[in-house]
Parts: structure tokens; sequence; C-alpha cells
């Protein structure tokens, strides 16, 4: 499974790719408006420092106006993923770009039937959102699951990314259930590496060796 960094934040996406983890960047509008910088120089940004899929949304609700700032997005860097909206002209608009080679990303999925539709219009990722499912009292990760299943019985292409993601846990289910990509903020990649077994090994580790070879010598 990918790792994708859920922000636009250039110093958690620096950190990330330090650590040598991050395999992509999803952002979206509330994302951009976040970091108070023009748009455009934002994801050129980004893809300078992630050497992977980069999403950038289009703010148009129109198919026609998706369609023009989604070949604009595109001409950013070749990274380039445009996200379009899980309606109809949202799908409209997935059809056309991807037929023009551009690769699509349709966010806002909340149910199987909508990633059944964005895999016929020829999505490259199809984003179903976890947390705000889980936020209404259903269990988003299923609607993961299913994916997978519909995309596997008809051999579909389009990758299923696991998006608002909230917990490590949500992580581990995203990659039991088969997502090809998660994508989480960027406290939730870092709570990933925590574990009080990994702390408390490596103290005695380093105790052993201190007692061992710093305060009693080894002699010859
Ligand atoms: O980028 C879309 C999605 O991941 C947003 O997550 O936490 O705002 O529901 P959240």
């Amino acid at each position: 499974m990918k790792i994708f960094l859920d922000t636009a934040n250039l110093e958690e996406i620096r950190k990330g790719v330090d650590w040598g983890v991050v395999d992509g960047v999803t952002t979206n509008p509330t994302l951009i408006a976040k970091e108070r910088r023009p748009f455009e120089e934002q994801i050129r940004q980004i893809c300078e420092i992630v050497h992977g899929d980069i999403s950038a949304e289009v703010v148009s609700t129109e198919a026609g106006q998706m369609i023009d700032e989604g070949r604009k997005l595109s001409r950013i860097h070749p990274n380039v993923v445009v996200k379009c909206p899980l309606t109809r002209d949202g799908l409209k608009a997935t059809a056309a770009l991807t037929r023009e080679g551009v690769r699509v990303n349709v966010t806002l999925c909340f149910s199987p039937a909508q990633a059944l539709l964005a895999a016929k219009a020829g999505a490259y990722i199809v984003s179903p959102f976890v947390g705000r499912l889980d936020d209404i009292g259903h269990t988003g990760m299923d609607l993961v699951a299913d994916i997978v299943e519909i995309y596997r019985n008809y051999g579909f292409r389009t990758q299923v990314l696991a998006a608002s993601i909230r917990s490590p846990l949500h992580v581990v289910e995203a990659a039991r259930a088969g997502a090809h990509i998660a994508t989480m903020p960027f406290a939730v990649l870092d709570k990933l590496f925590d574990h009080p077994l990994t702390d408390k090994g490596l103290a005695q580790f380093l105790k052993d060796y201190k007692k061992a070879f710093q305060e009693t010598p080894v002699s010859g």
C-alpha cells in the first residue's frame, strides 16, 4: 500500500519524505487555503519535494469549467493528478480528461455505487472518505473493502485511495482491506512509528552496550 500525506504544508511533506516512507500527496481546497500561498506555486513546490502522484483539486462545479481547470492543473507538473468531485459534472469531466491522458482522482466518494461509476468514467484513483462516514455513524472502512471487492470482480484498474484517515488503526484497516493507497495527515503518519516496546528494547540495548564497552572496557 502506498502512503500519501494529506496536507499542503511543505514542512510536513519534507519531514515525511526525509523518513523515506511517503509516496505521494493529496491536497484539497481546504488544505491549500490553510497555507495562504498562491495555489499553483504551492502545488509546484510540493511536486519538487515528492516524486510521486500529487493531487490538486478543481474548484469549479460545471463540467466544461472543470475540464479547463483540470487541463491547467495538469500542466503545472507531470506528476499532478487532477481531483474532481463525485458529481454528474465531476464524472463527465473525469471521462473527458481521462480521454486526453490526464489522470483523475475522483474525490468525495461515499458509496460503492458512486465508486463503480468513477471506475466506469475511467478514474485513475477513487477516494472513499473513511472518517467522514465514521462521523455519521457508518463504518467507513466497509466502503473501502466493498470498493476493492467490486473493482477486483471486474478488473477495474482504478486505484482505491482510503481518504479522511484519522488514526493509525484506520491505516492498518485500509491495508487489510486491500486499499492501494492511504492518505493521512502528518500527525497520523508520525504516530505509525511509535511502539512502547521499541523504546523499551532500544533503551535496554544501549544500556547493556554502555555497561559492557564504556563503563567497564573489554580488555585485550
Ligand atoms: O483530502 C480529503 C480527506 O482526506 C479529508 O479528510 O479529515 O477532512 O475528513 P477529513
